[in-house]
């Protein structure tokens, strides 16, 4: 069940850069810890109207009690004036804001769940894996995260994944952690050696890598869910800025996703 999106007046307890070009934003509010569920977004202000009018889309990354994080690359306008802020600064948040990821206690049957993220396509995952394991009792062993990033200073968390007792797989593009090579890559590869086959699929990251992820489970004849990225107004189903066909139909990436089954997008 989808709860209403809340509009959050809060404060800024942390906004520190966790690898080059990424930063980590803390926010605190009880209010919006006990609504959103994994995959789910928040349309964050990052500034003054005077500098920046429309709200940037970023996903919950984890929650802590009554402190949400979001996990953002620096890209242009926004986030660049979204990592000068500092703690005690307000902040204002909208959210939780559209259609997460489909897990349940049903999955708790033995099945691997095999998540696979580029880049900072990871900032959905530490949530949900965590409400896995905490919520839907899956086991951590039956958990397996595929990792990619250009190259070992991009891969963030990895310390914290491996605490949590799930499978983890890096992968960069020059070999300085893990395999050399794609995501997908490394996908083909692991389950050519056995044991990928047949499990629950999750995936987010780049388009092209989401396109060859879903390719490849085709013709498996499994299913990833995955989580889209496209330019947001207004994050509420209001603008159609977002809309992308999907199984046929002309849909909102904001109300009616993020998450979609890769299969039903037309690419
Ligand atoms: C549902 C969703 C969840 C996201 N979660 C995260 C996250 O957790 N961490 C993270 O780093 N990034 C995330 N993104 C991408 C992030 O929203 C953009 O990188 C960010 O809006 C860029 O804003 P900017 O002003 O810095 O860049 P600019 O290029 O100056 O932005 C100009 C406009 O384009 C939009 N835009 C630019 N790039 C993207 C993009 N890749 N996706 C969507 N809109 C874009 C901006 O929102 C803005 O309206 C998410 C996007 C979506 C749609
Ligand atoms: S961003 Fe406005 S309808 Fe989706």
């Amino acid at each position: 069940m989808r709860s209403m999106p809340h509009l959050i007046e809060s404060k800024i307890s942390g906004n520190d850069e966790v690898a080059p070009g990424h930063f980590v934003l803390k926010v605190e509010s009880s209010e919006l810890a006990s609504l959103v569920q994994p995959g789910q977004f928040a349309q964050i202000k990052c500034g003054d109207e005077k500098d920046i009018i429309l709200r940037r889309p970023l996903s919950f990354y984890k929650i802590e009690g009554k402190t949400l994080f979001f996990l953002y690359k620096v890209i242009g306008k926004g986030t660049g004036i979204l990592k000068m802020r500092s703690p005690g600064e307000d902040i204002s948040i909208l959210g939780p804001l559209g259609r997460g990821f489909w897990f349940s206690d049903s999955m708790a049957n033995g099945k691997k769940k095999i998540i696979i993220a580029g880049g900072v396509g990871i900032a959905p995952f530490p949530f949900l894996i965590s409400e896995m394991i905490s919520k839907a009792k899956i086991n951590p062993g039956d958990i397996v995260l595929i990792y990619g990033a250009k190259k070992k200073e991009f891969l963030i968390g990895l310390d914290e994944f491996r605490k949590t007792g799930i499978s983890l797989y890096p992968s960069t593009d020059d070999g300085s952690e893990g395999f050399k090579g794609t995501t997908a890559e490394l996908l083909s590869k692991l389950c050519k050696e056995g044991g990928l086959k047949g499990g629950d699929y999750f995936g987010c990251g780049p388009g092209i890598m989401m396109k060859g992820i879903v390719e490849i489970t085709k013709k498996w004849g499994e299913r990833v869910q995955v989580s889209l990225e496209e330019r947001m107004g207004c994050g509420v189903g209001a603008c159609l800025s977002c809309v992308k066909k999907i199984n046929g139909k002309y849909l909102r990436i904001c109300t009616d996703g993020p998450v979609f089954w890769g299969d039903e997008v037309e690419w």
